[in-house]
């Protein structure tokens, strides 16, 4: 055994001294509480935090395995998928589950397209998903899984997914279309309804990958913003997957998938009964399903309400048009046009400044975000809480911009982000 492996103490030690050690170890992590990371953390505000904690704390031991043991999440679970429904417009008797992220959830529809096709005798073997490519890699995890194959077709200039592009895509082998709402890359929403046509036209599955709007974009059409019609309103739409981890400011390990009928909703199961402990049906991918991420989330839908999301909502708009305003001050070029919470941008045509050197620059100040790659770019997944410090972000870019044009500093290669 290597010398350098932990091993377990022969004594445990005390809380006091774990919470120090653990305090510690996070020393070197990004600063979000301080609104300095623009990705992997959703800074609702502390006390959004701290709901989302005690609701986890009390439920943390609870199983959702076995709703005949915890009713409690159960009914949590209903409720949740209720209010997502009534957020995105599900028709009568739409239904669903929770599960422990967006991968999980696009796992879940792409398994039930697969497995509704195959109950019609479609040989699914090998068959394929046609998927803009700025698609989340999510459907590339769910295709390699499934045994599918995945097929990623070239966005408009104005980096949309084209429904033509996507139609000639489509063979007698494709069972699945994808739009985002919005995608990861850009944050811009495609174009739903012209999608939904050509799923209609094909006879194949629609499912919207709203794992970064769907919590997101309700609100913000209340506030105004004009959308493509992108959830359940659009007839086509068969399933959506939304993460409430993301912009529900839920603790970690919650996400929805949610199914137009309870008939398309029975293919998302597995069952198996061939052991000495019984018969086990479960809807989602994992056995075991945490009751804190559940209550979690049952809480902080319940503690901001419509309106505590339109105020979080208000203010991510705010933060995202003055950073837009002040990236293009620089100089700079928005990719696209985002109307949500997503921005990416790099060097204007035929800028030869290196926006990965600047990424440095930021990261050196203190900032962390995404990166974007074909055109080049910085990413940024903006919270409630950026609109405390969109001035001193866009103070430290206007330096990192002049530092990496004046010394050409910086990385020619792109940061990596999952490494
Ligand atoms: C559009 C989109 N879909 C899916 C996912 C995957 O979600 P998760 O990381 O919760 O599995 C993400 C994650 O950022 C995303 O932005």
């Amino acid at each position: 055994m290597s010398e350098s492996r932990t091993q377990l103490p022969e004594q445990g030690e005390n809380w006091e001294r774990l919470q120090e050690r653990l305090t510690a170890l996070g020393r070197d992590d990004v600063d979000w509480r301080n609104k300095r990371s623009a990705v992997y953390v959703f800074h609702p505000g502390e006390d959004v935090l701290d709901v989302a904690k005690q609701a986890y704390a009390l439920y943390q031991s609870e199983n959702a395995l076995g709703p005949a043991a915890f009713p409690s999440l159960k009914k949590m679970e209903a409720d949740v998928i209720g209010i997502a429904h009534g957020l995105m417009h599900g028709p009568e008797g739409a239904t669903g589950n929770m599960t422990s992220g967006g991968t999980e959830s696009i796992m879940l529809a792409t398994k039930s397209c697969r497995d509704a096709a195959a109950a019609k005798g479609i040989e699914v073997h090998g068959a394929n998903l046609v998927v803009p490519r700025t698609a989340h890699l999510a459907f590339d995890k769910a295709a390699h899984y499934l045994g599918l194959e995945i097929r990623r077709v070239d966005v408009t200039p104005a980096f949309l997914a084209d429904p033509d592009a996507m139609r000639s895509a489509i063979d007698e082998r494709t069972l699945m279309l994808v739009g985002s709402a919005p995608c990861f890359p850009y944050g811009l929403v495609d174009p739903i309804p012209e999608l939904a046509e050509v799923a209609v036209e094909k006879d194949i599955w629609l499912h919207v990958d709203a794992c970064v709007g769907g919590y997101l974009n309700p609100f913000a059409e209340m506030e105004g913003v004009a959308l493509p019609e992108w959830d359940f309103r659009v007839e086509a739409v068969r399933t959506i997957s939304a993460d409430l981890h993301k912009y529900g400011y839920a603790a970690k390990g919650a996400s929805t998938i949610l199914h137009r009928s309870a008939e398309q909703h029975a293919y998302q199961h597995f069952s198996a009964d061939d052991w000495p402990a019984g018969a086990m049906t479960t809807p989602t991918v994992a056995g075991t399903r945490p009751g804190g991420a559940i209550a979690s989330a049952w809480a902080v839908l319940h503690y901001l309400g419509v309106e505590g999301y339109r105020d979080k909502t208000r203010r991510i708009l705010d933060a995202r048009r003055r950073i837009t305003e002040g990236v293009e001050a620089l100089g700079l070029r928005v990719f696209g046009d985002p109307q949500l919470a997503l921005i990416s941008f790099g060097p204007a045509d035929g800028d030869p400044l290196s926006i990965f050197g600047v990424w440095k620059g930021m990261h050196d100040r203190g900032w962390f975000s995404g990166i974007v790659q074909n055109p080049d770019g910085i990413h940024m997944m903006l919270s409630p809480s950026h609109d405390e410090v969109v001035e001193m972000y866009l103070k430290d870019l206007g330096e990192a911009v002049a530092g990496a044009r004046g010394d050409g500093s910086g990385e020619a290669v792109a940061p990596t982000r999952y490494a």
